[in-house]
């Protein structure tokens, strides 16, 4: 039986059947991320599962994101002292366990009752930054209420500028130490299994909603056990929003179309803190982006959701790295699925990586431990490939890691 074929068929079997709720405490025998994914989706409402599992129209940069690092392959060398590694680097000068942080990504609370504050504790406790989505369920000052260590804060720009000030504010007064300004969702991309689902947060109630939330009933459970089911950062805030459960009429409606560099120098003095600019496919806007000042930028197509035809993040790392590498930071994020994936775009420039999906499909599958778990499996990953390369520190990746024969 195909993967696929594999994977629809145990989908149809689980949305007869309730999980069991050890599922939640076996996310420790999960060893790969698609361990994870399976579980995730046996136990998160179909159209929570599907808004992370997709791309832009015909997901062929999603798909692209994650294909392209099996192109890139390693060197495997041998008889070299494989003693005291180490994966501990730098990310925009703060310390990381390994060259991986928490990628923003929306409705996370909608994955596992509290999903936010559950994957900040579990970043916090492994010692790499989690960042918080302004499109997120928990608030700001939620996930600041449940960890001790700095957070990262991902900003959207409003028209409402008045709102966007209040954001940053929000976000310094919970002592976010870094801002990761999104470039590249001004408008929203078309994905359409959202629109076939009718995703919304908290979920509407039609018999197609209810059936989806009555096939997973732990999930339903703990759900019930929360109050955070909406947009925490905009509910109580925003003024003039006629429907705030839909991500794309708010997108549609709040977000500004008319975003430019300007824009990005006003935030920046805004801010007046460690500035990360996500969303950067193109050497052009990438010597742009370095002119701003700024900390960092992620190369990033955002997990193929927006421009689908774009080329990969790791395809496109290379380029933007030789037109900007010694003037500002690289980081990179799409199609992250293993410590492999990071050792490579760790060899090809990148100061660190981001994984969205793998750490919604540990959320999804686990809570808090399932991030923990997928956290684990690419930190294993990552050391073992590392060593079996010649190599005992993760600052001394680069390119003579990779085969180019
Ligand atoms: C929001 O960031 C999304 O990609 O849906």
């Amino acid at each position: 039986m195909s993967e696929k074929a594999r994977v629809e068929a145990e989908d149809m079997q689980s949305a007869n059947q309730p999980v069991p709720h050890r599922a939640k405490h076996s996310v420790d025998s999960a060893l790969t991320i698609a361990d994870l994914k399976r579980r995730a989706r046996r136990r998160v409402p179909k159209m929570f599962f599907d808004y992370a599992d997709s791309g832009a129209w015909t997901e062929g940069t999603y798909r692209a994101n994650e294909e392209d690092f099996s192109r890139i392959k390693l060197r495997q060398r041998v008889l070299v002292d494989m003693t005291g590694r180490s994966l501990r680097t730098e990310m925009v000068g703060e310390r990381v366990a390994m060259p991986v942080a928490i990628a923003p990504t929306g409705l996370t609370g909608m994955q596992h009752a509290d999903g936010e504050m559950l994957a900040a504790q579990a970043a916090e406790e492994f010692g790499v930054p989690f960042t918080l989505s302004t499109m997120s369920i928990c608030s700001i000052e939620d996930v600041a209420s449940v960890t001790r260590k700095p957070f990262w804060f991902q900003l959207y720009v409003m028209r409402d500028r008045e709102f966007v000030q209040n954001l940053i504010g929000r976000a310094k007064a919970a002592g976010c130490s870094a801002l990761v300004l999104t470039l590249d969702l001004q408008i929203l991309g078309q994905r359409h299994k959202d629109l076939r689902n009718g995703l919304s947060a908290p979920p509407k109630w039609t018999p197609k909603h209810a059936w989806q939330v009555a096939t997973r009933p732990f999930w339903a459970l703990e759900m019930l056990g929360t109050k955070r089911r909406s947009f925490g950062n905009i509910v109580g805030h925003a003024k003039n929003v006629s429907d705030l459960s839909s991500l794309s009429s708010w997108t549609a409606e709040q977000f500004d179309p008319k975003l430019s560099w300007a824009d990005v120098a006003w935030i920046k003095e805004q801010w007046g803190g460690k500035l990360i600019l996500k969303g950067i496919l193109d050497p052009e806007d990438a010597r742009m982006a370095a002119d701003t000042g700024a900390d960092a930028i992620i190369v990033s197509n955002h997990g193929g959701r927006q421009l689908d035809g774009a080329r990969s993040s790791i395809a496109m790392l290379p380029h933007i790295v030789e037109a900007v590498g010694d003037r500002i930071e690289v980081h990179l994020d799409g199609g992250i699925r293993s410590g492999q994936d990071v050792l490579k775009a760790v060899a090809l420039g990148a100061k660190g990586t981001y994984i969205g999906r793998p750490f919604l499909y540990g959320l999804g599958a686990g809570g808090r431990a399932g991030v923990a778990r997928a956290l684990e499996i690419i930190r294993k990953e990552l050391d073992v490939t590392m060593a079996l390369c010649g190599k005992r520190d993760i600052r001394d990746i680069d390119g003579s890691v990779l085969d180019t024969l």
